[in-house]
């Protein structure tokens, strides 16, 4: 049974809710008799709660009232893969919950229509003007992650539809990633393997590692990542320069973890990590200019977002050689989740480390960002409040 509803939920009018009906249970469970129930009785009995409900009479009676309000019904729509755990307690709070992954662009505009959700959960998935045209009873978008970039927020906003997502779930999942990255830059890990996969052995090579102790780390935004970053790189005994918008943000209070403007951080720094959300003010943040800032045996890492770099910028500087290495989890050309071949110049440069968009994707991650999700729902449900919302 669906939690109870608060009223705030329920968009139609007081008429349309007058079309109440009432049914009679005898203690055995039997129906005996059903009728159209007034609003004032209704209102008496039934005070925050909408779809079914049970009022407990003197016995032996049981009233049952149900409500024929099509968008009392908390229906669940969820457009990408989730974690089953996620699932399950999701219905436990819903009318109805469908977890259709494959749903996207015109299928998932479709799909909404006819469905009618309230709640959309999408993660990779992009929600268009369309599908929030379609979405008539559609009042919560929740971004499972953090960054919310794939969503028309604007438009949601024109539309009345809240947006939340659920930050920091997967901060400690992208830091491990980025610092996967580094050490693999360090020491070329990735190459070592592919050249034993062929059979071949090269020590000479593949000795020449500088080592991290002592090199400078330079991050760029140090939100909840940025923090968890900076956490690791300092237990590295690595030097950290960190660079934000906002001005008195410390991540850790260390003294090898220093602020700096973003050219002194592309200056001085052996690494630089990015950890930005990709909006139009960080389009391009790091253009041929800033590159050129680097000191030539500096690599830069993006888990972030594919536009934050200027990708042809980028990739003229590592066939250059003006700096030596960087690592993406992300690319303009980036293929769908469950896409089988990329089409990206960056995966031709020898000198570019690119993982999968992998950063989000640990067990750990996609288990907290779950959680993160149901507990927006069941707030939701028990109060219309709409937890991390970012378009209020
Ligand atoms: N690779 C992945 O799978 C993956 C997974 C999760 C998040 N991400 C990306 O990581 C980004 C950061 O996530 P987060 O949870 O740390 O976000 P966050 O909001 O906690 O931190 C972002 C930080 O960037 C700062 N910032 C914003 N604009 C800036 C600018 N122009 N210059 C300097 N600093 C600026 C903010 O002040 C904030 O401190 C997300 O927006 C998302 O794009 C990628």
């Amino acid at each position: 049974m669906p939690a109870t509803r608060p009223k705030s939920f329920c968009t139609e009018s007081r008429e349309q809710r007058n079309s109440v009906s009432a049914m009679w249970h005898t203690s055995d469970g039997d129906l005996e008799q059903s009728h159209p129930l007034g609003w004032s009785l209704f209102t008496s009995i039934m005070t925050a709660s909408h779809g079914v409900v049970t009022y407990a009479a003197p016995l032996p009676l049981r009233v049952v009232l149900e409500t024929t309000c099509e968008s009392c019904l908390m229906k669940i729509l969820i457009a990408d893969k989730f974690e089953a755990a996620g699932i399950e307690e999701l219905k436990k709070l819903a009318d109805e919950v469908t977890c259709e992954p494959e749903l996207k662009e015109a299928a998932l505009t479709q799909r909404v229509a006819e469905y009618e959700p309230s709640v959309l959960i999408v993660r990779s998935t992009k929600v268009k003007a369309d599908t929030l045209a379609a979405g008539k009873q559609l009042k919560v978008i929740i971004r499972a992650g953090s960054g919310y970039d794939t969503i028309d927020i604007a438009g949601a906003q024109e539309r009345g539809i809240k947006v939340a997502n659920c930050p920091g779930m997967n901060a400690v999942a992208v830091a491990e990633l980025a610092m996967g990255h580094l050490i693999n830059l360090d020491r070329r890990i990735s190459d070592n393997v592919a050249d034993l996969r062929a059979h071949k052995w090269d020590k000479k090579v593949y000795s020449k590692a500088r080592g991290l102790k002592n090199s400078t780390l330079g991050i760029v935004g140090v939100g909840r990542i940025g923090t968890e970053i900076a956490k690791r790189a300092l237990a590295f005994e690595m030097n950290v320069l960190f660079y934000d918008i906002v001005p008195d943000l410390q991540p850790v209070d260390h003294p090898k973890c220093k602020r700096a403007t973003l050219d002194t951080l592309f200056r001085e720094s052996d690494y630089i990590t990015l950890h930005v959300p990709g909006t139009g003010d960080t389009k391009h943040l790091i253009n041929a200019e800033r590159l050129a800032m680097m000191k030539p045996q500096a690599c830069i890492i993006n888990t972030s977002r594919a536009t934050i770099i200027d990708e042809a910028a980028l990739i003229t500087a590592l066939k250059e050689g003006t700096i030596r290495a960087a690592a993406v989890d992300l690319y303009e050309n980036q293929p769908p989740a469950d896409g089988k071949e990329i089409n990206s110049p960056l995966a031709d440069v020898p000198n570019l480390y690119g993982t999968h968009h992998i950063g989000a994707s640990t067990q750990q991650a996609q288990l907290a960002v779950a959680e993160e999700t149901v507990r927006i729902v069941r707030e939701f449900a028990g109060s219309g409040n709409v937890l991390n919302c970012v378009n209020e």
